[in-house]
């Protein structure tokens, strides 16, 4: 019997080549199009939080209210923890839960929020409706996902195509859908949201530090990540191929003219009061 399509796995991991990019990630480069609507007393819930450097700035930008950081994986939230120790947050907690099967009440929270976690669920639909349920009338559902297939870069090095059209097999294989950021107004739309605000923002890696930082995570990650495994054990790559695709991102890296930009799809739902 086919496995229900909601028990998608996380194609990345949490390798330390993964979260070495989520860690980069803030409020301010991944969350904009959230925060004009920000209250500091508000209740968020933010689901997939990973290892919670949005979910902490999200606390500081609500200091008289609350922020619940939930992820599937348990493992991660440990860290995500240690950041809102380290930042000396009181007002973050973090539990283990599936965004297709929230524990709390219908109305619970002022904001609903997921970056870059829809991609990666195998029922987006079913997803945005649980987040819908849980938002109180008049607050928001606010969503982020990249776009795989949009995401674009100059030079042309040999093998970065090879790298997309594999991570794009990869993930769908896994039950995810890489062009998320296209499809999130669509999704939202049937779930039932009714009030959508549909708008895009990118991330763009072009310094000396940001290509280092941003092709050393994707070769590493190509080699030695849970991406790597599924890769291989999929039957979608040999180890050849995939130390090809990490050689091209090295070489990428080195590029001088190098530019790389991420293609994002946002939405903020108010729902009916
Ligand atoms: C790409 S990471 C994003 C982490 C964080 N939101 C950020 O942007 O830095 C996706 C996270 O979603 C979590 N995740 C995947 N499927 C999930 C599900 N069905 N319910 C809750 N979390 C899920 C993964 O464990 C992972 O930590």
């Amino acid at each position: 019997m086919p496995e229900p399509r909601e028990t998608a796995v996380y194609t990345h991991g949490h390798h330390e080549s993964v979260l070495r990019s989520h860690i980069w990630r803030t409020a301010a480069n991944s969350a904009a199009y959230l925060l004009g609507s920000l209250k500091p007393h508000m209740r968020i819930l933010d689901i997939g939080c990973g290892p919670g450097t949005i979910t902490a700035d999200l606390a500081e930008l609500v200091p008289e209210g609350h922020v619940t950081g939930v992820d599937r994986a348990p493992g991660v939230l440990e860290q995500a923890r240690a950041t809102a120790v380290r930042r000396g947050l009181a007002n973050v907690d973090f539990a283990v839960a599936d965004v297709h099967a929230l524990d709390y009440p219908d109305d619970t929270f002022c904001v609903v929020h997921a970056h870059q976690v829809l991609q990666h669920v195998g029922d987006p639909v079913r997803a945005l409706r649980e987040m819908l349920r849980v938002t109180r009338p008049g607050g928001y559902v606010a969503v982020r996902d990249a776009d795989y297939a949009a995401m674009t870069w100059y030079p042309e090095v040999a093998g970065l195509d090879d790298w997309l059209d594999l991570y794009r097999r990869v993930a769908r294989a896994n039950g995810g859908e890489p062009d998320a950021g296209r499809r999130l107004r669509s999704w939202a739309l049937a779930a039932g949201c009714t009030d959508v605000t549909a708008t895009s923002s990118t991330w763009t890696y072009a310094t000396e530090d940001e290509r280092a930082w941003w092709s050393g995570l994707w070769a590493d990650r190509t080699l030695a990540s849970a991406y790597a495994e599924r890769a291989t054990e999929g039957g979608h790559a040999t180890g050849d191929r995939l130390r090809a695709v990490s050689a091209a991102w090295r070489e990428w890296g080195r590029r001088e003219d190098g530019w790389f930009a991420v293609l994002h799809g946002e939405i903020l739902c108010r729902k009916q009061v």
